[in-house]
């Protein structure tokens, strides 16, 4: 799905960016080039990078 229209950016592209250790819209944009025509969708890509930052994190427990 394209996240920024004036920009052709895919969410996938922002899934990338943020495996890649992208942890701001600042950063994104180190990445992709979105966000600096109309705006409309920063709020967009920032809930994206947040639900990509969500993920659970399993951790091992150990049992003695
Ligand atoms: S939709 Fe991203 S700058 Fe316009």
């Amino acid at each position: 799905m394209i996240i920024c229209v004036c920009h052709r950016v895919s969410d996938k592209q922002i899934k990338v960016a943020a495996e890649q250790g992208a942890t701001s819209l600042r950063e994104l944009r180190n990445h992709c080039t979105f966000g600096s025509q109309c705006g409309q969708c920063c709020s967009h890509a920032r809930e994206l990078l947040k639900e990509c930052h969500s993920e659970p994190v399993f951790l091992e427990a150990k049992i003695a």
